[in-house]
């Protein structure tokens, strides 16, 4: 049986509104979607989601809005089994909403509206360090205030524990800031605002990597969609390979890789495997629509993973 590790989130929670369609309307225009979908979204929620159902303990750090949103939020995270209790309700504030955009070919678009999350703040941090203390790895993403970021690296440094900065959505980084994080996990869009750097290729990604280690990232994982990821740090650079799927709907697949890819190296699993099966668990989530719905658990994982570790 394989080490349960605890995994604290310190990041976002939206409430996604997702249309399906094979054209977007021009300014002015009205016209019909396909589909839509509501579900409980967020980089920092669905990262949560996946590392729970990955098998994990997960603790999240979050701010909802005093809307109809907020408290389905915490439910949603207590039915899941996610320690909640360091998730406040801020008055008068709106919850965190993200209208997404799906095309035909499960490509999106996604304008995030922060509300609450914005209101996350070091204070929020100190409140929750009785279950930080605890964590093996804390995990952040970019939808709360940088400074709260920043704030928990340091905390994590202090503390020793491992934390894990994903930049999404991108912005100007201070690298100096998130430096001592284990690892530094963008995209590639999100590793091209963040470096200035074109990343269209695989050897793009491997020469933005570089430029992110020298600015000093202990480790980097560019997360390439249907290419796999690229690891770097001391040592070299490896690129992972994906695994091939039909896929309908990437929203969430970089926070799936997130999420489960914690768990993995909290496991104790050695660090390529982990990315191996990170690639997996987030290509998987690309055949079902949704985001934290589209997230499989770990028995159906495994199922997956030993048909197609096989061939590797
Ligand atoms: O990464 C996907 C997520 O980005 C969505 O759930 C949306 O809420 C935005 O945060």
């Amino acid at each position: 049986m394989a080490k349960q590790s605890l995994i604290a989130v310190v990041g976002s929670a939206n409430v996604d509104l997702t249309t399906f369609n094979d054209v977007f309307p021009r300014p002015g225009e009205t016209i019909f979607g396909k589909k839509f979908d509501l579900g409980f979204g967020g980089k920092g929620a669905n990262q949560a989601v996946a590392a729970r159902l990955c098998g994990a303990n997960v603790g999240m750090v979050a701010k909802v809005g005093s809307d109809l949103f907020g408290p389905a939020t915490i439910k949603n995270f207590e039915s899941q089994g996610i320690d909640a209790k360091y998730v406040g309700i801020a008055e008068g504030a709106s919850s965190g909403v993200a209208p997404i955009f799906v095309e035909p070919g499960g490509q999106n678009r996604i304008i995030v509206v922060k509300g609450a999350n914005d209101l996350l703040s070091p204070e929020d941090v100190d409140a929750a360090a009785p279950l930080l203390r605890k964590a093996d790895t804390i995990v952040m993403q970019f939808e709360i205030p940088l400074r709260t970021v920043y704030y928990t690296v340091r905390f994590a440094k202090a503390n020793g524990i491992r934390c894990i900065v994903n930049p999404a959505p991108a912005q100007q980084v201070d690298f100096a800031e998130v430096g001592a994080a284990a690892y530094f996990i963008p995209n590639e869009t999100e590793a091209e605002i963040t470096t200035g750097m074109p990343v269209k290729s695989i050897d793009d990604a491997k020469k933005c990597a570089e430029f992110l280690l020298r600015k000093g990232m202990q480790r980097v994982v560019i997360t390439l969609g249907e290419r796999g990821s690229l690891v770097a740090g001391i040592g070299g650079m490896e690129h992972v390979p994906a695994f091939q799927v039909q896929a309908v709907d990437t929203t969430g697949a970089g926070d799936a890789f997130i999420g489960s890819f914690a768990v993995f190296l909290g496991e104790g699993i050695p660090e390529k495997e982990a990315l191996r099966r990170a690639n997996l668990y987030a290509a998987l989530s690309t055949t079902k629509v949704g985001t934290q719905k589209s997230f499989c658990t770990r028995a159906e994982f495994e199922k997956e993973w030993q048909k197609r570790s096989a061939s590797l």
